[in-house]
């Protein structure tokens, strides 16, 4: 039985990740641990033989842990990854990765020496079409993929105003952080994961006036990202805009075929040319009525630190996220592109 111990018991926690564990019957979540007595009152109750604290260092020092599950706000992930890695603890933790690259590159250094697997959540990769593209792709079906565009805007759609989410000390950022690393991620992975070289981006808030509390984060950001195989990659992502409705989604052109998925108008289609003649196909995939991505992730996660699965996610895919999101803002403050080591 794989022995949990879970760090932040707020609304991903007690939805997506405590809703998996129930399910998976290899894994036990045997201690908890919030700052806040409310929340550990509430976990407290449904699973009665965890034990709860209110600070991670006691839960990791005095528990017999397999693995520690982060779902922090942002600015604690590296903090309490980087202390269970170096007690020799595997870690699986929310998106982001970290706030600050230096920060990703610890967590990374962290996973390396002590030999344990950190795996960040990187839910929208457990998607059954995500699933049936990287098979199309692998086939050679799409050919090169040479450029794609992403994005996830919102109309109006800013999360827990004045609370964590819209200060930049504990996320970090705005949606190109809550959002941006789903589906940077989904895009890049369905690329083959191509190392990214220049950044080029903008980011704006414009709409604080119309709340009642202050922030400084953005509330969009657009950019560009160059890869080192020549391939590039538009993003946009909005909490708040004014765009004719929500969209999220992942379009990739390639030399065969190309492919837009979308999750909110619940579309996905694979534009190509069959006898001369443009083709649409629309793969008749439910996207809908299936496995939680997120207990998909974890039970993916639980395989690996049993030697059961090699991991599909690996700590240089994190840092290059952070990197990515670290030059968005810097080239948004010094207005030109920014070239990545
Ligand atoms: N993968 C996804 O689809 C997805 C969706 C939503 C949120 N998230 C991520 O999950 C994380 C948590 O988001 P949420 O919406 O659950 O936030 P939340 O505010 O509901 O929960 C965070 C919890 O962490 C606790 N906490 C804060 N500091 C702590 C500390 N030092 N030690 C222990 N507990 C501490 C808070 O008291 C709170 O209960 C964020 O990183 C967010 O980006 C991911």
């Amino acid at each position: 039985m794989v022995k949990i111990g879970i760090v932040g018991a707020g609304k991903i926690c007690q939805g997506p990740h405590m809703g998996a564990y129930d399910k998976i019957d290899n894994a036990e979540i045997v201690a908890i641990c919030d700052i806040n007595e409310e929340k550990l009152e509430v976990v407290g109750k449904r699973y009665p033989n965890a034990k709860l604290y209110k600070d991670y260092r006691e839960m990791i020092d005095n528990e017999k842990l397999d693995a520690v599950d982060i779902c922090t706000p942002n600015n604690y992930h590296s903090i309490v990854a980087i202390y269970a890695l170096n007690k020799g603890i595997n870690v699986i933790c929310e998106k982001p990765d970290a706030v600050s690259v230096e920060e990703a590159e610890k967590m990374k250094d962290a996973a390396e020496a002590s030999g344990k697997t950190l795996m960040v959540i990187r839910n929208n990769r457990y998607r059954p079409t995500t699933k049936f593209l990287k098979e199309y792709i692998k086939d050679g079906k799409m050919g090169e993929i040479y450029a794609g565009r992403c994005g996830w805007i919102r109309r109006r759609g800013i999360p827990g105003w004045g609370g964590w989410f819209t200060d930049k000390a504990q996320s970090g950022g705005g949606p190109l952080i809550d959002l941006g690393v789903h589906i940077i991620d989904l895009a890049m992975y369905l690329m083959g994961n191509p190392r990214p070289v220049t950044v080029s981006g903008s980011t704006y808030s414009k709409f604080p006036h119309t709340s009642y509390s202050k922030t400084d984060v953005e509330d969009l950001a657009m950019g560009f990202i160059r890869f080192d195989n020549g391939a590039c990659l538009q993003i946009e992502f909005s909490w708040a805009s004014n765009i004719e409705y929500d969209q999220m989604f992942v379009e990739l052109r390639g030399e065969k075929s190309g492919s837009r998925m979308s999750g909110i108008d619940r579309k996905f289609d694979i534009f190509t040319e069959e006898c001369g003649t443009n083709v649409t196909i629309k793969p008749a995939i439910d996207d809908y009525n299936c496995p939680p991505h997120h207990e998909m992730n974890i039970r993916h996660f639980i395989d690996v630190i049993e030697g059961k699965a090699e991991p599909d996610f690996t700590p240089e895919q994190g840092v290059n996220m952070v990197k990515i999101l670290e030059a968005i803002y810097k080239s948004a403050e010094c207005g030109h592109e920014i070239a990545l080591d």
